[in-house]
């Protein structure tokens, strides 16, 4: 890889500012000073800027506890986004889906395409649990409702699985993630979402991360989600 690139991925700047960067021999590589932008890095390379080592970093995974009145968008004209919330090294990282902008909780953010590709792909079918809050007691009726598909007019349900907690609270766990989806199944039900939070994303779970809060995944949890 290019020198140039290398800084500029590890956040060093534009092509522009990390090249001012190496004509102003900041940087060493295995202990010698390079000025050529164009110089190849190798990954086993030793990369110092000015007295920091920079390990390159190909990939990022970051869950995030998405807060209300933010969306799930690189921008947006009228609420702040939720990569706002967010310092990372690399600077091409995307959220994997998107909650509702009154949703909170769970989001994984990526830059690796390929397994945001795949988590998202329609026939993937990765489990999602929300934490469900309605206005009306939850009819006893909608754990077994929930359980067959269900036809919300634009496409149909594939089981989801209804735990009610009181009569007005509940988790639904599904497999999908159509466009307003657990608002639209209860709604079929004859209650209004009123609190949404989403607590698990296939083998991630929300745990105690704060509202606004966001932490690397392991590379354990990497690897589960790759064979989730
Ligand atoms: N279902 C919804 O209705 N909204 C979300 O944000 C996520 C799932």
């Amino acid at each position: 890889m290019r020198l140039d690139k290398f800084l500029a991925d590890m956040s060093f700047g534009t092509r522009k500012e990390v090249k001012q960067l190496i004509k102003e021999k900041r940087v060493q590589i295995n202990g010698k000073i390079v000025t050529k932008a164009d110089f190849k890095v190798d990954f086993e390379d030793e990369v110092y800027v000015d007295d920091e080592r920079i390990e390159y970093v190909e990939y990022e995974y970051l869950i995030l506890n998405k807060p209300q009145d933010y969306v799930c968008a690189l921008e947006d004209r009228r609420y702040p986004v939720i990569m706002e919330l967010i310092e990372s090294i690399r600077k091409d990282l995307v959220p994997v889906g998107r909650l509702d902008v009154d949703t909170e909780g769970l989001i994984l953010i990526t830059n690796d395409g390929q397994l945001n590709h795949k988590l998202l792909a329609p026939k993937s079918h990765v489990d999602k649990t929300y934490y469900v809050e309605v206005d009306n007691p939850i009819p006893e009726n909608a754990v077994e409702i929930f359980s067959k598909p269900m036809d919300l007019d634009d496409f149909i349900t594939q089981p989801a699985k209804l735990e009610i907690l009181d009569e007005t609270s509940a988790n639904l766990t599904i497999s999908e993630g159509k466009f307003h989806q657990v608002k639209r199944m209860f709604e079929k039900v004859g209650c209004t979402v009123t609190y949404l939070r989403r607590d698990q994303f296939g083998p991630l779970e929300l745990g105690d991360l704060d509202i606004g809060e966001y932490r690397e995944l392991s590379p354990e949890e990497v690897e589960a989600l790759k064979n989730c």
